[in-house]
């Protein structure tokens, strides 16, 4: 597929997904969300891929869904053709994703970074839903994810006036992990996502999937699948050769089996 609304690299073992759509701050149309999961699909299938970064420009990681694209939409036109259902293929990803934000990121743009694993932002990144200015709310599991992530009494302000967040401010509410200043956010990204590629897929891919029951199960439920997936890790070969490699203090040789 021939990309025109995302840049595609990969740096090593790392896929890097840009999004560019300048002219507008990176507003998320059908035809983006369609290359940026079709991107994702190879890097997922692509077993030299160990971890997936989403970035956008320093003036706009997202500014949301495309405005003039929904503006004259019909009910029965979105429900007959599946709006915003391809949205959320990412959160079905196996593999980690980082989402590297610099600028606005807002509405389904900071719904895309909250469907990512990690979101490291920079020092500029402003964080918002305001789709209730536009007489709608959030309709890309915005308002399921924000409670999770930054707790009810914060989500509601911030759903419900439609502000802006500033990158201090979402750190200390727990939606973003890392804060950096901008001419390093993307070394950063790299950074991390070369250290989880590095490590075994397969345990990286359980690790992810484990986090992720958190969100949807009971604690027992949850501490039960963890014992299940711990156990079974030392029926892998990579299980074998990291702790073979930490007794011999020397690196481990992951192959992902
Ligand atoms: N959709 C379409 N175009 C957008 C856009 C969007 N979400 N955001 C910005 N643009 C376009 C602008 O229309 C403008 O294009 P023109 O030059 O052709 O007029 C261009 O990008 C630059 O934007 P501004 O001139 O507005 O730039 P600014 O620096 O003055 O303001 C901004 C930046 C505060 C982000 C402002 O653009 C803005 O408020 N954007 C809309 C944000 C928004 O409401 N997002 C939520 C969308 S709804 C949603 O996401 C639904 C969902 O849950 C799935």
């Amino acid at each position: 597929m021939a990309y025109q609304n995302i840049i595609v690299e990969t740096h090593g073992k790392v896929g890097l997904v840009t999004l560019n759509r300048p002219q507008a701050l990176n507003a998320l149309n059908e035809a983006l969300i369609t290359e940026m999961n079709d991107a994702l699909a190879g890097f997922e299938s692509n077993p030299d891929v160990g971890c997936t970064i989403i970035t956008g420009s320093e003036k706009a990681f997202a500014a949301g869904a495309d405005v003039k694209e929904m503006a004259e939409k019909t009910y029965v036109a979105s429900y007959l053709g599946k709006f915003l259902d391809g949205w959320t293929r990412i959160s079905e990803t196996r593999k980690p994703v980082i989402a590297a934000v610099s600028g606005f990121c807002l509405g389904g743009g900071l719904e895309l970074a909250m469907m990512c694993d990690i979101i490291i932002a920079s020092e500029t990144a402003r964080f918002a839903l305001p789709e209730i200015t536009l007489g709608i709310m959030p309709g890309a599991g915005g308002t399921q994810r924000l409670p999770r992530f930054i707790g009810k009494a914060k989500a509601m302000d911030l759903i419900l006036t439609g502000r802006m967040m500033d990158a201090a401010e979402a750190e200390r509410s727990g939606l973003v992990a890392r804060v950096v200043a901008p001419e390093k956010l993307l070394d950063e990204a790299l950074a991390a996502a070369a250290k989880i590629a590095s490590y075994s897929q397969p345990i990286v891919m359980m690790a992810k999937e484990t986090v992720n029951r958190a969100q949807e199960t009971s604690l027992a439920e949850g501490a039960r699948f963890e014992r299940r997936l711990f156990l079974s890790m030392f029926a892998t070969e990579d299980q074998k050769e990291g702790m073979k490699a930490f007794i011999a203090k020397r690196k481990p040789d992951f192959r992902n089996r």
